[in-house]
This record gives structure tokens, C-alpha cells and sequence, in this order.
């Protein structure tokens, strides 16, 4: 059983319920590769200021190195009875080395073992989440450069609006992530800062060197508050409402593609290999796993609540409650990344139903804004235009007819400038060859964001 860091000033032994209600090995046992390497800096600083030995420094950097290879390669026991993972490391290493262990601890709390345990796991992990958002990207694009002709109809309250390149439309997602890969990477500036060194709360008056620290962990400055250094979590706060935004993102794109691959849309047919069957209806094919990108998104939204609500209250400085950002934080991370892995590879095996999509691109209605700008260009102005359109369009609806098929002699009635080259504008190409502003879906425009989206990506 590890032995608790604080207990000879107690006059009893603690209730074995308060060990297993207060205790986090369960879960904190994963910052151990973390916990080791700061433990190790800061014996390496204790003796470069001769604080302890260099006997005793070379006996406690040893174990702790034997003690990483062993949690590295899966031979270490967690003491599932350890308060926490730096008692659990502590003891381990008191066991193997003797007293020596007893000087590690030396101007040093779990306070700020804690908060550096996390800032480390964390600039590990946002760098993996920002290179998967990267593959997930290479993925969508590689998708959008394989049907770089496809047109499909946009929507608007998802009533059909006009027609896009799906590969315009795909190109937005990359947008989105793109700013959330920069989030990420801009709250990694503010993780990476050193709080080791604060101790409990208030500094010590010990001749510890921070910045010796700070260079052998490879972090960019030193924290600068010994009480914020131990009592805030703002960074993990920004990593959960980074991800909460990203969970947005790919629960949308999630939502597209469900939409798309139902019979009503019928513009993707997503691959068998990611799709489930229904236990009573033989002819189903379900997009769970869209389902569940979307459904995701929910957990990660209650992580950042979790913690926003559990930071709000507390005084300063470290409160025990704070042991409790961990959970949400570990959970938000690895469903993430699942979330960006699968759906990198769900995106590698779409199909698009062309035929499909071809006919629905009949629908002459996507061509409205044309046939206005049609007649802005030849002086109209655009009120006016919008009204003509207006009612060529209702009554072509009430007639069941399409625009393509009036007489000039029609055309003319709902406006003399309406002529029967009008018609020449009524289908998809140039309807989405006519977008060339900037931003735009031409072909051309949408061809250069593609090789620019190639050549960032180096895809
Ligand atoms: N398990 C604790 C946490 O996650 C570690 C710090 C405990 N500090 C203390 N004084 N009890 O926050």
C-alpha cells in the first residue's frame, strides 16, 4: 500500500471510504510519464543548486528512470490504494532507492506537480489533435479533388438554394478546421508555461532555480504567480471550449453527409464497411457512425460545462475539487480524436450517385439569381428584376411548367429585356461558372483553392 505523503501529523488512521471517495489514481495514472520527467528536472535542479547530493541525485533520477521504462512498457503496478499518481511514483521510488526518495519532494507540492502534469500532457496531446484535424483535412480534400466536377444543389434552410461544387462545399469544411487546428495551436502558447517551482501556493524559500527547470521540460517561459499557477485551470477551460467548437464542426459535417445518403437526398452513398443494418428491417443500411460524430458532439459541450461550472466557485488558490477537471478533460481528448480519426476514413470511401445528383440539379429554380443578374447586367435594376423573376417563376410553378420551355414571346411579356439566350444560362455548369467573385464556386476559382488547400496540406 503507498504511503500517504501527509500522515504523521494525523492521530488516527483515514476511513478506507474517504481513500476511495478522494482518491484519482484511477485516473491520473496516465500523467505518469510526465510526472516522472518533472520529477526528474527537479532533481536535477535540486542538486545543480545544492540542495541534495549529487550521490543522492544520481540514486533518484536513476529510479525514476527505471520507474518510467517499467509504466512504459506496461510492467509497472499502479497501486489502485494510492491517494494519487506522484504518492504512487513517490513510493515506488522510496521502495526501490531508500531515503534518498525521502529529498525528492524538497521544495516541491503536488499543487504544482499537478498543474505541470497537465500542461505537459497537454502540449503533447493538442500537437496529435492538431495533426489529426490535419489528416481529416487531407482526407476531405483528397474526396473533393476526386469529384472535382460534381455539382450539387446548396441549400438554405435547407430548401434547395443554388447549385455550389461539391468540392466548394467541401472546401468550406476545410476552412472551419483550419481555424480550429489555429485555435489550438494559439492555446498552446498559454499552456506552455512552467509552474513548477510555486509549491503549495506561495513560492519557497529554498534556492531553486525555475528557469533550469523550465529548459530541461522544454517549455517556453515559467509561470509568473505562484497562486495562479496553482489554482487555475483557464487553459484546460480553452482546450475543452476548442474542441467544443471543433465538435461543432464535425458534428455538422456529420449532418451533411447523414442528409446527403438518405433516399430523399440521395447524393453519397456512404461505404458498407461504415454503416450498421437494423435488427427488424431488412433493407436498412444506417449511418451510425455519422450518428454518433454528431452525438459526441454533446459529451465534449458537457466537458467544458463540467469544468466552467466546477472552477466557478472556488477561492484561490488550489482546492481539492480541482482534481475533477481531469475526467472531462481525458474524455473530451480521446473521443475527439476517435471522432477525427473515423471520419477521415469515412470520407476515403464515399461515393457519389452522379446520376442522382444530375437530376436534381434539373430543378430550374437553382437558376433564379442568375436569370436576375441576367437582367441586371442589361440595365434592370435589381428590385425590378427580383420582381420579374418573382412572378415568372410563381407562375411557372402554378403551371407545372419550367422556364426553359417559354416561347420568347412568353419571355417577353414578363420583361422585354427577358430574350431566348436567357435560356443558354438555365443549367448547372453556368450557373456555377457565373460565380466568380472572390470566395466564389467557379470552377476556376474553386480549381485555386484547391491547389492552395494542396500545396498547405502538402497533400
Ligand atoms: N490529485 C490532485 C489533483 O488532481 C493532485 C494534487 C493534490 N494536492 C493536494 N494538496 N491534495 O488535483
Amino acid at each position: 500500500m503507498t504511503k500517504k505523503l501527509w500522515g504523521t501529523r494525523f492521530i488516527k488512521k483515514s476511513n478506507p471510504l474517504m481513500d476511495k471517495f478522494t482518491s484519482s489514481i484511477s485516473f491520473d495514472q496516465r500523467l505518469a510519464k510526465y510526472d516522472i520527467a518533472g520529477s526528474i528536472a527537479h532533481a536535477k535542479m535540486l542538486h545543480k543548486q545544492k540542495i541534495i547530493s549529487s550521490k543522492d541525485a544520481g540514486l533518484i533520477v536513476g529510479g525514476l528512470k527505471e520507474l518510467g521504462a517499467q509504466i512504459g512498457s506496461g510492467r509497472f503496478k499502479f497501486d489502485a490504494g494510492a491517494e494519487d499518481i506522484h504518492s504512487n511514483i513517490q513510493d515506488a521510488l522510496f521502495k526501490k532507492i531508500g531515503n534518498p526518495a525521502l529529498k525528492l519532494h524538497t521544495a516541491r507540492s503536488r499543487n504544482d506537480q499537478i498543474a505541470l502534469d497537465i500542461r505537459m500532457y497537454l502540449m503533447e496531446e493538442v500537437s496529435g489533435l492538431v495533426a489529426l484535424i490535419a489528416v481529416l483535412q487531407k482526407s476531405i480534400l483528397n474526396f473533393a479533388r476526386r469529384n472535382n466536377k460534381v455539382i450539387i444543389p446548396g441549400y438554405t434552410h435547407l430548401q434547395v438554394a443554388q447549385c455550389v461544387l461539391l468540392a466548394h462545399h467541401l472546401l468550406a469544411y476545410l476552412e472551419s478546421l483550419e481555424r480550429d487546428k489555429m485555435r489550438l495551436v494559439d492555446a498552446q502558447k498559454r499552456i506552455n508555461a512552467m509552474p513548477l517551482g510555486s509549491c503549495a501556493l506561495s513560492g519557497t524559500g529554498l534556492p531553486i532555480d525555475r528557469e533550469f527547470v523550465k529548459k530541461e521540460l522544454g517549455f517556453k517561459t515559467v509561470t509568473a504567480n505562484s497562486l495562479d499557477s496553482v489554482s487555475d485551470r483557464d487553459f484546460i477551460i480553452e482546450v475543452l471550449a476548442d474542441l467544443s467548437i471543433l465538435s461543432v464542426h464535425l458534428s455538422r459535417f456529420a449532418e451533411d453527409l447523414i442528409l446527403w445518403s438518405t433516399k430523399e437526398f440521395n447524393f453519397i452513398d456512404i461505404d458498407f464497411s461504415f454503416c450498421t443494418g437494423s435488427s427488424i428491417m431488412p433493407h436498412k443500411k444506417n449511418p451510425d457512425v455519422l450518428e454518433l460524430i454528431r452525438g459526441y458532439a454533446g459529451r465534449i459541450h458537457g466537458d467544458l460545462s463540467n469544468v466552467l461550472i466546477l472552477m466557478k466557485g472556488l477561492p484561490l488558490s488550489y482546492n481539492r475539487d480541482l482534481q475533477l477537471d481531469k475526467p472531462p478533460l481525458f474524455n473530451s481528448i480521446d473521443t475527439v480524436k476517435d471522432v477525427l480519426g473515423i471520419l477521415a476514413e469515412v470520407f476515403k470511401y464515399i461515393a457519389i450517385n452522379e446520376e442522382a445528383v444530375a437530376n436534381k440539379l434539373m430543378d430550374e429554380s437553382l437558376f433564379s439569381v442568375d436569370v436576375v443578374e441576367y437582367l441586371i447586367k442589361k440595365g434592370i435594376s435589381y428590385r425590378q428584376a427580383h420582381d420579374i423573376v418573382g412572378r415568372m417563376v410563381k407562375n411557372c410553378l402554378d403551371k407545372g411548367r419550367k422556364i426553359s420551355s417559354l416561347s420568347t414571346v412568353e419571355l417577353k411579356k414578363y420583361s422585354p429585356q427577358l430574350e431566348g439566350d436567357v435560356k443558354k444560362i438555365l443549367n448547372a455548369w453556368t450557373s456555377v461558372s457565373l460565380k466568380t467573385s472572390y470566395g466564389g464556386t467557379s470552377p476556376r476559382l474553386v480549381r485555386q483553392q484547391l491547389k492552395k488547400w494542396s500545396k498547405r496540406l502538402n497533400a
